[in-house]
């Protein structure tokens, strides 16, 4: 079967007063991404971006701009007046078959992150081979509240969505309930909904009540029943958007850990979705990795270290509390503990970083140490340079940032204050505690640090007076 022409609608318009929040409530994130980055993630198994429209309209420039990467489209709906309404301000941007033929269009709401693409391939895929108007997926809640539930005739049928606010009280004690997700023939759909009233006592324009205006106009309504209601949930509240950030990190811990990872105490660990790890990689408790990064095979992540937008390659060793922003680490390099990289830091092959060592802007060369205590920024650093501890790069001068370079097989002692720019010349010693004002030449000895006095007797001569 040829996949019917099929639009998605992404409601995002409204504020989300129960988040009670500044921000309007899809641009809030749970497992990494915001709320409704999720939904067009799953939308894409249904649609290319350019057949996805999200409605905007509180706070609709931060919600574009936000997704202007997703490449999808973007209809204003300026008032809030509803679902309905919201969909309606869609209509003339939904171009072809899907406005006035067979095609299908399908809506979703912005706040259902947990929606999987397979849930949406299976509603198309019902809805396309039916005579149905529409198809809603439906799920039983132990508890419904907050919900729309769904009235059934007798052969199954969906006749009605009652709105919570709405309920009698035996409709109340339905338990299954509306998740949101639509597919509607978009002949019917366009057809018949401008028979939405405000009649309720929001004074909005429900699109549940779509299902009683098909079903008045001979039209069949019918439900797919989702028996996992975690992936139907719909975010309110921060109590809601905090389980659905722990589903997302469990459902991503555990694809990790079926692709071949080992995660120690998963329960304690965040991962990202977007975030790779290679095989027999192994991630000890309280582990953060975020946004972008990326992890090689045989890499161990030491406990309680944070890794965002940090790309690592194979065997790399990350020991406890260590900090990658923005970075890149090579095969076989060591880090940590307590080490911090930032700001476009690149550690070559095999390099040891150790503790207490910050390394910003920097490219520091294949088995080159600096093993403690030490501040290396906007740096070039070769191969095999020994870093002593307590070496310090001097790169502000309280306005501008300055390079220094260091060639390789240098050898920079303990203590010693790099004042930028300079250049240090290939095998080249710094003497212990010295200041390096002036450029080293390669292969000399430097030694900027006053000359050692003793004198004999002193301590003696001291107490006699
Ligand atoms: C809605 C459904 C309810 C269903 C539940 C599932 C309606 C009337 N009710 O209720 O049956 O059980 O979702 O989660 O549809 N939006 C707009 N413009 C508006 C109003 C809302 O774009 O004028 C967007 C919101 O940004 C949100 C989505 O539509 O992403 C749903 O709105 P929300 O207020 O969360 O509806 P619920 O009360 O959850
Ligand atoms: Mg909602």
């Amino acid at each position: 079967m040829k996949n019917p022409d099929t639009r998605v609608v992404i409601l995002a318009a409204g504020l989300g007063t129960r988040m009670r929040s500044k921000r309007a409530k899809v641009l809030h994130r749970a497992g990494g991404m915001t709320l409704i980055e999720h939904v067009i993630a799953a939308a894409r198994a249904v649609a290319p971006a350019e057949s996805i429209v999200t409605v905007t309209g509180h706070q609709a420039e931060l919600v574009e701009k936000a997704l202007v990467n997703s490449g999808v489209r973007f209809v204003r709906q300026t008032e809030q007046k509803g679902t309905g309404h919201a969909l309606e301000c869609a209509r003339s941007s939904l171009e072809t078959s899907a406005t006035s033929g067979d095609g299908l269009v399908m809506v979703l709401y912005g706040d259902t992150p947990l929606l999987s693409a397979a849930t949406l391939v299976r509603l198309r895929d019902m809805q396309a081979g039916s005579h149905a108007a529409a198809t809603l997926i439906t799920t039983t809640l132990a508890d419904p509240s907050g919900y729309g539930r769904v009235i059934t005739d007798g052969d199954g049928a969906v006749s009605a969505i009652v709105e919570d606010k709405v309920c009698t009280p035996e409709q109340r004690a339905i338990r299954v309930i509306n998740s949101g997700i639509y597919c509607f023939r978009a002949g019917p759909l366009w057809k018949h909904l401008a028979e939405i009233k405000p009649n309720n006592s929001a004074h909005e324009y429900y699109l549940t009540d779509m299902a009683a205006i098909l079903s008045s106009h001979g039209h069949r309504v019918e439900s797919l029943h989702i028996d996992d209601p975690a992936e139907l949930l719909g975010i309110n509240t921060r109590i809601e958007l905090a389980d659905a950030d722990r589903i997302l990190r469990r459902r991503k811990t555990d694809d990790l850990m079926v692709s071949g990872v080992t995660i120690e105490r998963p329960e304690t660990v965040s991962i990202d979705t977007q975030v790779c790890v290679g095989g027999d990689t192994i991630v000890e408790p309280f582990v953060r990795l975020l946004g972008s990064t990326a992890i090689g095979e045989d890499c161990h992540i030491g406990a309680g270290s944070i890794l965002e937008n940090a790309v690592l390659g194979d065997r790399v060793l990350v020991k406890p509390y260590s900090m990658i922003a923005d970075s890149r680490v090579e095969a076989g390099a060591q880090i940590g503990p307590f080490a911090r990289l930032r700001m476009n830091a690149e550690i070559g092959p095999d390099a040891r970083i150790g503790n207490f060592v910050e390394v910003k802007k920097s490219r520091v060369g294949k088995s080159t140490k600096a093993q403690h205590l030490a501040y290396l920024g906007d740096a070039h650093i070769g191969d095999r340079v020994n870093i002593g501890a307590g070496t310090i790069t001097c790169n502000y001068d309280g306005e501008k940032k300055h390079e220094t370079s260091i060639g390789e097989g240098a050898f920079i002692g303990s203590n010693s204050t790099l004042v930028a720019p300079v250049e240090i010349g290939a095998d080249s010693y710094v003497g212990a505690g010295s200041v390096v004002t002036d450029a080293v030449p390669g292969g000399a000895l430097a030694l900027g640090r006053g000359r050692q006095v003793n004198k004999e007797g002193w301590a003696a001569k001291r107490k006699k007076n």
